[in-house]
């Protein structure tokens, strides 16, 4: 009789890969920090997400969309300007899916950052942030030099909207579905504006307009209609002009955009860290912040969404050394 090869056993448990665990993160009501407002205030970890924070989902959006165009050719180089979590879920994709990944950053990057862009094998090439767009050394021309002089794809997390679709196609109907579809009001940062964009109309649409959505604005931030200031906040806000804003930041959405100084959203932070022993990132504190005052004026019908877009781990040495 001839060998057969034995087949493999189906493990139903197992999934194929790291990209595969990005998304389904776990929503936790703030039982202690929100025990004062009448309505739940319920908080999206996006914290956990494998690479640490809400932005593996554009990550993955952004190449599998390139990738499926033909934009990004296998084994092709990605090259992006960024100092934050994009560059993290960039890297951690561009691992899994056989592209180099080289991040140009502005100087102003956390040691934790860096050490977790190294470990996942990206190239980190330093601009000079204060640099003029037309100056060489500027970030973005820095990146669109590299990417042309390599051969490199530009994943432009502030146009491209793969970024609001991704949220538009997996945070939005997670929420849903994670409430029963009792979710009233949406509370989220606004950075590049891709999770407002993306999951904000997502809500809006399935909930036939029911769902409001809330965008927050750090002090020093030009979102919320104030003027450009220093930004203390990782991750949020912009001191360009509106008709200079990211093209991703679809304005319709927001029913309305709360600004909050930086000295609650730092209360805020600590109120989960010692209520909830929920250790989140600067701009979660800052979302928190603006959820439990929005709540304040609600009541028990209500049910207030949070997006928490990452965790207290790129953040180790400045919250230990109480800078927020
Ligand atoms: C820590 C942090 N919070 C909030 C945001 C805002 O998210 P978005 O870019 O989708 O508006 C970002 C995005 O850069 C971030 O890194």
């Amino acid at each position: 009789m001839p060998l057969r090869e034995p087949s493999r056993p189906v493990v139903p448990g197992a999934v194929d890969s790291v990209l595969d665990l990005i998304g389904d993160t776990p929503l936790v009501r703030l039982s202690r920090l929100a025990a004062h407002v009448r309505p739940q205030v319920l908080v999206k970890l996006e914290g956990r997400n494998p690479g640490g924070s809400a932005k593996d989902r554009p990550a993955l959006q952004l190449v599998r969309d390139a990738e499926a165009s033909g934009r990004l050719a296998p084994g092709q180089a990605i090259v992006e300007s960024t100092s934050g979590n994009t560059g993290i879920g960039l890297a951690l994709v561009g691992r899994v899916t056989g592209h180099p990944v080289v991040i140009v950053h502005g100087g102003a990057m956390s040691a934790e950052k860096r050490a977790l862009l190294a470990l996942y094998g990206a190239e980190l090439v330093e601009a000079d942030w204060a640099a003029a767009p037309d100056d060489p050394d500027n970030p973005r021309a820095l990146a669109d030099r590299i990417a042309a002089e390599r051969g490199g794809w530009r994943s432009q997390q502030y146009d491209n909207p793969a970024n609001p679709g991704a949220h538009f196609a997996h945070t939005g109907p997670e929420l849903w579905r994670q409430t029963g579809g009792a979710i009233t009001h949406l509370v989220a940062g606004i950075g590049t504006g891709g999770t407002i964009s993306g999951t904000g109309r997502y809500l809006q649409q399935v909930s036939g307009g029911a769902v409001r959505v809330i965008g927050v604005n750090p002090a020093g931030s030009t979102y919320g209609g104030g003027p450009a200031g220093t930004i203390r906040v990782e991750g949020v806000g912009t001191t360009w002009p509106p008709g200079h804003w990211p093209r991703n930041l679809d304005t319709a959405v927001p029913d309305e955009i709360r600004t909050v100084p930086d000295g609650a959203s730092a209360a805020a932070l600590r109120g989960l860290a010692e209520q909830e022993a929920l250790l989140l990132g600067p701009s979660s504190g800052m979302a928190v912040a603006a959820a439990l005052e929005l709540a304040a004026g609600l009541d028990e019908r209500h049910v207030v969404v949070v997006m928490a877009p990452d965790g207290a781990t790129n953040y180790l040495r400045e919250l230990a050394d109480g800078r927020h």
